[in-house]
């Protein structure tokens, strides 16, 4: 059995935690939107026409801010689409998707959804096909409180109260070419900094967060994020980026290696921000927005991103996660974690049926998948700030990341609650590891609850027949000591243990 150790000292934080870490991300895509958190035929439907089974699962799930409308759709939308009555709506060709988007949905509905799901909106301009003028004329239609003609049109849309919607994204992975209008680094520099220049005149409280790259491995990376930010980093709050982590040899020790490729992404665009800032004699540090992430890559063909005839609401990227997904998405919640000081935001991306915890079948049942019980327990547990965690552990060699620790964890103090929290993974595939946790500088620990999520078949899934295969189980193998814990890990699983001090 091999031995790890896991040292923590209270006065040695990282940083304070921001919750909107724990965002998710709704597109209109596939059947997110449709079918997905609104489905006024449903047997759950409330009169907006929301899934009330959907939104029970979201309220279980705990996301705490999320990203509208998109994504790629993003770059081709009108936001004058979305709201109003909705018979005078227009469907419109819908080209990120190859889709017909109807605009049954739009903003007045998410910001009511969101209400309703306890979670906050974050917004996305459009600076695709749009740009400056269309961001202004948004924002003051949403945030303004009343007396110009976009606040009065809120207002007889029956929102006379404005809905202070705060985080604000500028565009979508403009570097792509996939992108409706994408962009070089220096149009959307330019763009992006005019944006957030009159979007703050409209609103000063607001924040933006200004497109990073669309994937680490973009030629552009690193590039893109200097040019970006010569133009953006004295206006923009935050530089967004994103990323999928995919299985391509079906190994599951290096699919988690991505662990530290995740943590490499983020210290590299932290490096290119904080040059930019040093070359212009910037104190403010550029805080990260880490708003589309997850794992994705088996529904990932043609097929899956578009089906001929533009249809509305088709079926894609409807990937099925299972109990190794599950224990990649709990380790990416390490890093961010572990990252707190600069990652300031994040979303998992998306929220249902579309790469999403939360999986419905219209008319039917909406049941977890896999992904949703990491996802769950950090969000129910992560509070107050995030110390620095000292590991030793057994190592292992990958292509992917070269050697690294068997073990990944990062370990949150709640002061108020008087709860020290960790979150580890064992990347070891065979045997249990024995950790020893030291709290040091901590009141002696009174008791101990412990989560894990493991299993002997990596491919285990959710389905709606059997919607609990995978999910987390008690965990009762621990000894206390006033300032020690002694625990075993079982061999590739995710844990969670939550310790309570005097
Ligand atoms: O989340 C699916 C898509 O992935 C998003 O629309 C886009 O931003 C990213 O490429």
């Amino acid at each position: 059995m091999s031995k790890a150790r896991i040292i923590v000292d209270a006065d040695f934080i990282i940083s304070e935690l921001d919750r909107r870490l724990f965002g998710s991300f709704v597109e209109h895509m596939g059947r997110c939107v449709y079918t997905g958190i609104f489905e006024p035929d449903h047997p759950t439907a409330d009169t907006h026409g929301f899934r009330g089974d959907v939104l029970e699962l979201v309220r279980e799930l705990g996301p705490t801010i999320i990203r509208y409308p998109g994504g790629n759709f993003l770059s081709g939308y009108n936001w004058e689409d979305g709201v109003g009555p909705v018979e005078e709506r227009p469907s419109r060709l819908d080209l990120a998707w190859l889709s017909t988007e109807p605009n049954a949905f739009g903003t007045n509905e998410f910001i009511e959804w969101c209400r309703l799901a306890q979670t906050e909106p974050m917004l996305g301009v459009n600076l695709g096909t749009r740009g400056p003028d269309e961001a202004r004329k948004y924002l003051e239609y949403c945030n303004h409180p009343g007396g110009t003609r976009l606040s009065d049109l809120r207002a007889t849309h029956g929102y006379k109260e404005p809905h202070t919607v705060k985080f604000w994204c500028l565009g979508n992975e403009m570097d792509g070419p996939w992108q409706i209008c994408q962009k070089t680094a220096g149009e959307y520099g330019r763009i992006a900094k005019e944006t957030a220049k009159v979007m703050k005149w409209v609103d000063p409280s607001i924040e933006v967060a200004a497109c990073g790259s669309s994937t680490r491995f973009m030629p552009t990376f690193g590039a893109w994020e200097y040019e970006v930010m010569e133009h953006t980093l004295e206006i923009a709050d935050f530089l967004s980026l994103h990323m999928y982590y995919e299985n391509p040899e079906k190994d599951v020790q290096e699919f988690l290696a991505n662990i530290e490729v995740m943590d490499s992404f983020i210290k590299e665009a932290v490096a290119v921000c904080d040059a930019i800032a040093a070359k212009q004699r910037f104190a403010r540090k550029m805080m990260l927005s880490f708003d589309e992430w997850n794992v994705w890559y088996k529904a990932r063909t043609l097929a899956d991103r578009a089906k001929p005839g533009w249809p509305t609401a088709p079926r894609l990227i409807e990937e099925v996660y299972d109990l190794q997904d599950a224990l990649m998405v709990g380790g990416a919640l390490i890093t961010l974690l572990n990252n707190a000081d600069r990652v300031k935001a994040a979303c998992l991306a998306q929220l249902v049926n579309v790469i999403a915890p939360i999986f419905t079948e219209p008319g039917g049942a909406a049941w977890r998948q896999t992904i949703f019980h990491p996802f769950k327990l950090v969000s129910q547990h992560a509070r107050g700030s995030v110390l620095q965690a000292r590991i030793q552990s057994t190592q292992y060699h990958t292509k992917t990341a070269a050697t690294i620790d068997h073990i990944v964890a990062s370990a949150v103090h709640d002061a108020a609650q008087r709860k020290l929290v960790f979150f580890v993974l064992n990347r070891e595939t065979s045997g249990a590891a024995e950790l020893t946790i030291d709290a040091r500088g901590f009141p002696p620990i009174k008791s101990l609850k412990a989560l894990e999520i493991s299993g002997s078949d990596l491919l285990a899934t959710n389905t709606a027949a059997k919607s609990d295969a995978v999910q987390p189980r008690e965990h009762r193998e621990f000894t206390l000591r006033p300032d020690t814990i002694h625990t075993l890990l079982n061999p590739l699983s995710w844990n969670l243990l939550c310790l309570s001090y005097e």
